[in-house]
């Protein structure tokens, strides 16, 4: 295809000239991402055997993918942060001089392109023209890269447009590492079975991908553009890019509150991004609508506020457990123009993962295009299994989430996967505060994700893989952040995953998630009741809304709300060794409110008065 005529950039333009001639594709392919593109690649890769178009009356204009089985999830040991020096990019990311990794690359790219299409991929992250977007171009040989890229981003032509003869884009460089010498068959799912790499340079923002065409390792506007190389712009020009969901919460007074709230991966951030509240809240005239449910970039306004834009366009969620019980709006969202990556093939052509509404299907065609039944002790979808559909047809898409100016943001929520020690919720006493409860969140592995299953994994700020820096510094640069904005946002904690001694859950969740919330979304207004705690403000039992959830009792919140002096020790031994990880960059604020916490948690009563039982 020639170069396209609204290509003005010479700096595109030559880029792309020089990754010809280093990758030495057959062809070369601007895509201009219309609908037309769209149909003629999705028929290119069921062509190719890499996609199975699904009914197109039960799942209209949807395919299922099956990636090779070593290639199904990011990988984070072969993640590298290429800074000028290993101190810059800290002791929690992988870190290569520069100079050498460019070396390793040169040699995998070189010829890595032979026999297949390179793709150029012009994308906006955030909406076009947005103060607070980005412009990134993909250079891919994977068509299943392209068409995910349309869906997650605002992609095709439009963005040369913008781009102009010397707007500034991020080179994002990718291939699945397969050349294909002439006349050999190609496979499903190209990648490569023992090199993969996925490489920053943060100073010179840019991003090598080579060796895997799954999720995050491939679709580079995401985790790497839009969080390892976005924090590092963030910290030198003064804004934010974060790991966290931004949700709209409407009062029944029309009051609109958007609050943006951060998970480590697999703890129901899509879920809580879309959730329904509980009957009794929407009769009273309760809403929540999503702007994102995976990436906030926050930038602060002429008036003081901070404004939050989605970089994204699409969701990449995690299908198995997903449901009418779990998320209505999610099942919604996929009903059509959606692909699926690694889940079951019914015998009806429909899909189908583990925690879906119904029984299980009597027979299906499991992730790896095997025959499974409900006997099989094989799961028929992969855990990491993923859903790609445009965010637009999530049906309660908030109004303004695709507004350039983004939208205000009123409090900040942190949460992990807790059994014990973090009780439901909790406010900081102020930023810096709040700075230390995101910066020490811990979330339990589980299986899925990690192999060994209920071990705290320290993960600030639901940053741990996506930061593009030094954490020490990175704590620093949110603390300054809070100096210079004049009314913060509220920051809280946020704990779903408390179980009991019989290890059942104590807090129903979902849904009902939405009764913390409304204390969250009133606290920032400074409308709620806080009672100071050693760790922050928290509610009462009467401070929450119960309304139509007779069962759950106030011993039960207690239990929710707990906090347990033993525990807690142990707790503050575990932010220390985070802190002696991070010592040559560490803030001092940090181990001030660690002796902050400690005392106010060895002056309170062994059982603290909202400890069921109290003493
Ligand atoms: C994701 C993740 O896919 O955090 O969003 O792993
Ligand atoms: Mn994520």
């Amino acid at each position: 295809m020639d170069t396209p005529t609204n290509l003005q950039n010479e700096k595109l333009r030559s880029w792309v000239a020089e990754m010809v001639e280093l990758c030495e594709p057959a062809n070369v392919h601007w895509c201009d991402g219309t609908d037309e593109e769209y149909d003629q690649l999705t028929q290119g890769l069921v062509d190719a055997g890499t996609f199975i178009r699904l009914n197109d009356e039960l799942r209209p204009n949807s395919y299922l993918s099956r990636s090779d089985p070593s290639d199904v999830a990011r990988v984070e040991d072969r993640t590298f942060i290429c800074s000028r020096t290993r101190e810059d990019a800290g002791p929690t990311n992988n870190w290569m001089d520069p100079a050498e990794m460019e070396t390793i690359l040169g040699g995998l790219f070189e010829g890595s392109m032979r026999g297949r299409t390179m793709y150029v991929i012009p994308f906006s992250m955030g909406p076009l023209r947005s103060p607070i977007a980005q412009i990134g171009v993909e250079i891919s040989d994977s068509a299943y890269v392209a068409v995910n890229m349309k869906i997650m981003t605002r992609m095709g032509s439009a963005v040369l447009d913008m781009l102009g003869a010397d707007g500034h884009f991020v080179p994002c460089m990718h291939t699945v590492g397969a050349p294909l010498e002439p006349g050999e068959a190609d496979v499903a799912w190209p990648c490569n079975p023992t090199e993969k790499y996925i490489v920053h340079f943060p100073e010179e923002r840019s991003i090598w991908s080579y060796g895997s065409g799954y999720g995050g390792n491939a679709l580079l506007g995401k985790k790497c553009l839009a969080l390892r190389i976005a924090s590092t712009m963030a910290r030198d020009e003064g804004w934010l890019a974060e790991h966290m969901l931004i949700m709209g919460v409407t009062e029944p007074s029309g009051e609109k509150t958007y609050v943006a709230a951060a998970f480590p991966s697999a703890c129901g951030k899509t879920n809580f991004a879309m959730i329904e509240p509980p009957d009794a809240f929407s009769e009273d005239g309760w809403k929540v609508t999503t702007v994102g449910d995976d990436i906030a970039w926050i930038k602060p306004g002429e008036d003081g506020k901070l404004y939050a834009i989605n970089p994204e366009a699409g969701y990449f969620g995690v299908a198995p457990g997903t449901s009418m019980a779990t998320n209505p709006s999610a099942m919604k969202t996929i009903g059509s123009n959606t692909i699926f990556t690694n889940v079951a093939l019914t015998d009806e052509g429909d899909i189908w993962w583990e925690g879906m509404d119904g029984d299980p299907p009597a027979h299906a065609i499991d992730w790896k295009g095997q025959d499974w039944t409900p006997e099989s002790d094989t799961k028929a979808a992969h855990p990491n299994a993923r859903f790609t559909a445009p965010a637009g047809q999530n049906p309660v898409i908030d109004d303004q989430w695709d507004d350039p100016q983004g939208v205000p943001i009123k409090a900040f929520v942190f949460g992990g996967r807790r059994s014990g020690t973090m009780p439901l919720v909790y406010q900081s006493f102020n930023w810096a505060h709040g700075v230390y409860l995101a910066a020490t969140m811990g979330s339990e592995t589980t299986a899925a994700a990690f192999g060994e299953q209920g071990v705290v994994r320290r993960d600030p700020f639901a940053m741990l893989p996506f930061a593009g820096y030094h954490m020490g510094d990175y704590f620093n640069h949110w603390l300054a952040f809070g100096r210079v904005v004049d009314n913060p946002p509220r920051i809280f904690g946020v704990n779903w995953f408390r179980t009991d001694e019989q290890g059942r859950f104590v807090w129903p969740g979902f849904g009902e998630n939405m009764r913390v919330l409304q204390w969250i979304v009133e606290r920032s207004h400074g409308r709620a009741y806080g009672l100071e705690s050693p760790l922050g403000w928290m509610p009462r039992y009467d401070d929450i809304n119960w309304k139509g959830l007779d069962e759950f009792t106030e011993a039960d919140f207690r239990k929710a709300m707990s906090v347990d002096r033993a525990d807690w020790d142990k707790e503050i031994l575990a932010h220390d060794e985070l802190f002696i990880r991070l010592n040559d960059r560490i803030p001092s604020e940090m181990r001030a409110i660690r002796d902050l916490t400690l005392s106010a948690l060895w002056r309170s009563p062994e059982h603290w008065e909202m400890n069921p039982d109290p003493t």
